[in-house]
Order: structure tokens, then C-alpha cells, then sequence
């Protein structure tokens, strides 16, 4: 690697030849986060009810496209290909991540969804949360990084690979065939990233998941960044400092991505949140975009912001991330429906960003109007609840990205698309 510790005159050892340069994190500050405030380029539109079910029988939610080592999204014989946690319909919403299951689908056209089936044969963990997916061309298999976590109330989570699948398509149909073999790459080891035991005190919520693969846009290093938590000694949910988000960092061992060493995390919301989730890149004219996904219920006492994409600016992995429109805010649900959308996930499209996400909890609003609250939901009826939830696609947004500053310029029509750029067989490069 072009940053190896000879180069750097540090001693051999601490940072081996081959490993990227670490940092000290950034820190998203409680002065960033007052400036949070709903503008009409970070506000997202309010979504129409009559968009496009995905699948009758399973809820969707986070998703992610099949992409090349470049990041560029795949396109096989003309089809793109996503994978999403799913669980059946047959439960209600809030039950869903116990039971979270990958699935894949597939698609000509970014609106007509075809259900592929089960991600994985024999995947680690009770289930399965998110990830993000490879496909390496010369070798013909898919990389799929995923959180295999253990049964509720527990939610241990461990970040897994599972490699060995490859794809056959006509022009019917997508399917993944091939054995799988799953390892896990990494769990939290209790200094850089905070273990669930340590979490307990805190009596909120614990993360350890969501890996998210990328290779080093200049070196072109396998690295993987993912939704941990700062070991902080925070003792309640009234302690600021029980409210340690960070955004994890990896880096691949060996060739295989089978093993991966823990790197500090380089962006940390001590005593600003909670949860910094799905984090991931878009790379931009050598800039380093680094979007997060969190909630208002997250946000550390005294303040407060929407559920929401948020983003930050860097010109390098360890380098000094400065949040985007100031407050890091980059598009939140409209006050009209404050939990319509989540799990945003930036993808570039020309110079610009394409945001899919899905549809989550219609409905709820102000509840001095005599609407309930989200928390509120899980008393209703199993079909009340049912009815209030979207659990399919959103429609995407694309956004236009200027230096620090974003704009939403529209809401696609019925569309749930992904960037068109892919090719067939080798990458596009995409637009670094
Ligand atoms: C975001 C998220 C992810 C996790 C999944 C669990 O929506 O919290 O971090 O993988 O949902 O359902």
C-alpha cells in the first residue's frame, strides 16, 4: 500500500506495510447537530400511497444492490439485482427483525421487481441483518457481507461473509446457485468498538453490524465500514455519553476477504447519538461522501433531528469529515410523515447521488392532533399495524451533491430505480 509505515518513518510494527494509514476520528459534534433544521433542499417529499408492492408475502426493508469490487452496480444480461431483509407478512411490523432473512430480487427496468429467493442456504446467526454484495467477474462468485445476529432480547451481532454463490440468467430469470461457505470476519472487541456486555448499562439499543465493502479508491485496498458503538462507560439512557455512534473501519487481510483486522472507527457522535447505521461511500472527485442512516428516538438528550439520511465530507478515509449543510442533515422525512422512509442508501448517478430506501411507518404525525405515536403502534391491532406499515420500496430521490452542500432535486416517478450506469460483464468505473 501506498502508506506503509517504512514510507511514513514510523516504526515497523505499529502500522504494517500493506495496512492503510489510520486516524483519529471525526467527531460529529452536539454544535453540528443543533443546526439540524428541515429545509426545503433537505426535505423529502411525501410519498404517494399507491406505490408499487415488491412482494405479497414478505416485508422489505433495508436493501442493496449487487455491485462490482469498483462499486459500480452490476448488470447481467440486462438485469440488476437487489437483496433486502424480508420477513412475512404474517407478522407484525416490529416483530420483522427477529426475523430478518435476506432475499434477492431482481429487475429490467428498477420498477418491476421479481422475487428471486432465500440469499443464503445455511447463513450464520439466528438471522440475518444488513450488508452490502460483490461480485468479482473473474472469479465468477459473489461476496456477500452480512450481520449475523443472535435472537431477541440479545441481538448479539457479529459481522459475517458468506462466498461461493455465482448467478445464471435468461431472459426470464435470475438465480443464485452455487455452495456457500460463511465465516465471520470480525466482532466487537470491547476497546475500539464496544461489546453488547458493555453496552447493558446504557439501556438503549447495542450495534455491532451492517458491513459495508469498498475498495480504497486510489489504492485500491479491500476495506469494509460498518455501525459500531465507542466503548464510553455511559451508564443510562440519561447519560449523554451513552450516546457513542460510530462508524466502524476494517481492513482485509487476505485475498480471500475471509480475515479482517479491526481499525479505529473514523467518525464518532459521542454525546450526540446513538446509532450511525448502514454507513457507506460515494466517492466524488476525490472527495470521500460518507452517508449514515439514524433516528430522532437515537439523538442524546438536549437534542433532537428527524429519522434520516445524514452526510459527511472528507478527502480521505481518516481525514477531517466536515458534515454536509452544515448540520450534517441530508434528507429527512417530511413533518407531514415523520417516519414514512428509512434506511437511505446513496448510490452515485453522474456527478450527482440516487437515494433508494423504503417505505416504513405511514401515517403517524402529530400526535397533538390525535394521531398516534410511533411508540404507540405496537399496542394497536396486528392488522391496524399492518395497515400502517409500508414495507416495500420507496420511491428513490436523486440528490445533487455540491462540495458541502446537497440538494433533493426530485422524487423519481413510481420508481424504485437504481443507477443505470452498470454494464454488462466488467465494471464501469462508475463516476470516481
Ligand atoms: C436499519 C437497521 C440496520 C439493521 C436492520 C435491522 O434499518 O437498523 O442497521 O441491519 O435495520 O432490521
Amino acid at each position: 500500500g501506498a502508506f506503509g509505515a517504512a514510507s511514513l518513518g514510523l516504526p515497523l510494527g505499529t502500522n504494517p506495510v500493506g495496512a492503510v494509514q489510520t486516524g483519529d476520528a471525526s467527531q460529529w459534534t452536539r454544535t453540528d447537530a443543533n443546526k439540524i433544521t428541515l429545509t426545503d433542499e433537505t426535505t423529502a417529499p411525501v410519498i404517494n400511497d399507491d406505490s408499487a408492492v415488491i412482494s405479497d408475502d414478505y416485508w422489505i426493508w433495508d436493501t442493496w444492490p449487487l455491485r462490482h469490487r469498483d462499486g459500480s452496480i452490476v448488470k447481467i444480461n440486462g438485469w440488476q439485482i437487489v437483496f433486502s431483509l424480508t420477513a412475512s407478512k404474517d407478522l407484525v411490523p416490529g416483530a420483522r427483525h427477529n426475523e430478518a432473512m435476506i432475499r434477492y430480487f431482481y429487475s429490467r427496468n428498477g420498477h418491476d421487481w421479481q422475487e428471486g429467493g432465500e440469499a443464503f442456504e445455511n447463513p450464520l446467526g439466528h438471522h440475518q441483518w444488513a450488508g452490502s454484495a460483490m461480485y468479482d467477474e473473474n472469479e465468477d462468485q459473489i461476496y456477500h457481507f452480512y450481520t449475523a445476529t443472535s435472537p431477541e432480547p440479545e441481538f448479539r451481532q457479529r459481522l459475517a461473509l458468506g462466498k461461493g454463490a455465482t448467478l445464471e440468467t435468461n431472459s426470464q430469470s435470475v438465480e443464485l446457485t452455487g455452495e456457500q461457505e460463511h465465516v465471520i470476519m470480525a466482532e466487537a472487541d470491547g476497546d475500539l468498538y464496544q461489546t453488547l456486555e458493555q453496552s447493558r448499562e446504557q439501556g438503549i439499543v447495542y450495534a455491532f453490524r451492517d458491513p459495508w465493502y469498498f475498495q480504497h479508491p486510489e489504492t485500491g485496498e479491500d476495506l469494509i465500514v460498518f455501525e459500531g458503538n465507542t466503548p464510553t462507560g455511559g451508564d443510562s439512557p440519561d447519560d449523554p455519553e451513552s450516546y457513542n455512534g460510530n462508524v466502524g473501519v476494517m481492513q482485509a487481510t487476505n485475498e480471500e476477504l475471509t480475515e479482517w483486522e479491526l481499525l479505529p472507527p473514523n467518525l464518532e457522535a459521542i454525546e450526540v447519538n446513538q446509532q450511525l447505521e448502514r454507513p457507506h461511500y460515494v466517492f466524488n472527485n476525490g472527495r470521500w461522501y460518507l452517508f449514515v442512516l439514524s433516528h430522532e428516538f437515537t439523538f442524546a438528550p438536549g437534542l433532537s433531528g428527524p429519522d434520516a439520511l445524514y452526510g459527511f465530507v472528507s478527502d480521505s478515509l481518516y481525514g477531517d469529515y466536515e458534515p454536509l449543510n452544515e448540520s450534517g442533515l441530508v434528507i429527512a422525512n417530511p413533518e407531514a410523515a415523520p417516519f414514512q422512509a428509512y434506511s437511505w442508501l446513496a448510490m452515485p448517478q453522474g456527478d450527482n447521488i440516487l437515494v433508494e430506501s423504503f417505505e416504513n411507518f405511514r401515517g403517524l404525525d402529530d400526535t397533538s392532533q390525535g394521531e398516534i405515536s410511533l411508540d404507540e403502534v405496537g399496542s394497536l391491532p396486528a392488522e391496524e399495524q399492518k395497515e400502517l406499515f409500508g414495507g416495500t420500496l420507496a420511491p428513490s430521490l436523486k440528490v445533487q451533491l455540491e462540495g458541502t452542500e446537497t440538494r433533493i432535486v426530485s422524487e423519481l416517478n413510481d420508481g424504485h430505480f437504481l443507477p443505470s450506469g452498470g454494464s454488462d460483464g466488467g465494471g464501469n468505473g462508475s463516476n470516481r
